[in-house]
């Protein structure tokens, strides 16, 4: 079925919306993005989703992957990707090439994140920023090539055993945004299956690609049920915030 050029658009902004792992990361990223500055390396880019937030502030872009898990992605298929792959463990840049290093939600993803971050903390130039993300409550996902949560005092202590000074730590969202999340990838992946859907409007790309038909018939009662979870998430967080849930956390650092 061909959809008229503006419905693609439209479901996407509707499905970022819903999606609050990824709306509460970017209102963040937003806001630290100011902080940005120089020669950015975007660290385990993807197709590089948040190229367009950071570009304002900075004068290059660089993405590096690491090449067999960027392989297996969905974004791989598609064309926009890393600028450099590599083996993973050692990043492919002389010390202290970098002003600004942003990793946004890698770290699970290697079995040796203290090397990803001392690597990090080297390619970076003293006066540099890093600017890190990483899941608290989330579920299972690029399976096999998962392997750790991350609490704000670990993030805190890596980052620092990698010599880099703590500027501080936010979280995303609190315990209903994590309930509403869980239930909604449930209604929305499990019962409505909308993977396919998901990933030809850009979404899902670090997932494998799949052809899982959509039940069509499930989205009367799906879609509203995803909205009611995710508006009275947002307002049942403001009203009565709980400090010891998120979905993720973002880490900001700085090379002394
Ligand atoms: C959940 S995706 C996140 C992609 C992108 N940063 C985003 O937020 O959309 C995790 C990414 O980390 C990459 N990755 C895994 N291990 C890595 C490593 N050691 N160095 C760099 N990237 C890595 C994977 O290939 C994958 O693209």
């Amino acid at each position: 079925m061909a959809f008229p050029q503006w419905f693609p658009p439209l479901v996407r902004r509707a499905s970022d919306w819903v999606d609050l792992q990824l709306s509460l990361l970017v209102e963040d990223l937003r806001r630290v993005a100011p902080l940005a500055h120089g020669k950015l390396l975007d660290v385990g880019c993807g197709d590089k989703p948040f190229e367009e937030i950071f570009l304002p502030f900075v004068s290059e872009y660089v993405g590096v992957e690491h090449e067999a898990s960027f392989g297996l992605t969905d974004a791989s298929q598609r064309g926009k990707g890393p600028d450099v792959v590599y083996d993973g463990y050692t990043l492919p840049f002389e010390d202290g090439s970098f002003d600004t290093v942003l990793n946004v939600q890698v770290l699970e993803h290697t079995p040796h994140p203290q090397r990803l971050i001392d690597e990090m903390a080297r390619v970076m130039r003293s006066g540099g920023t890093l600017i890190m993300t990483a899941p608290f409550s989330f579920r299972l996902h690029e399976q096999p090539h998962d392997y750790f949560r991350y609490t704000p005092y670990g993030l805190r202590s890596m980052v620092e055993k990698a010599g880099l000074e703590f500027v501080e730590v936010s979280a995303h969202g609190g315990l209903f945004s994590v309930m509403a999340h869980k239930i909604n990838v449930f209604l929305a992946f499990r019962i409505a299956r909308v993977t396919s859907v998901a990933q030809q409007i850009g979404k899902h790309s670090h997932e494998g690609s799949t052809r899982e038909s959509p039940r069509y018939w499930t989205f009367p009662v799906v879609g509203p049920s995803l909205v009611a979870l995710t508006a009275g998430a947002r307002l049942l967080d403001r009203w009565a915030p709980d400090p010891t849930e998120a979905l993720s956390h973002l880490i900001l650092a700085r090379k002394a």
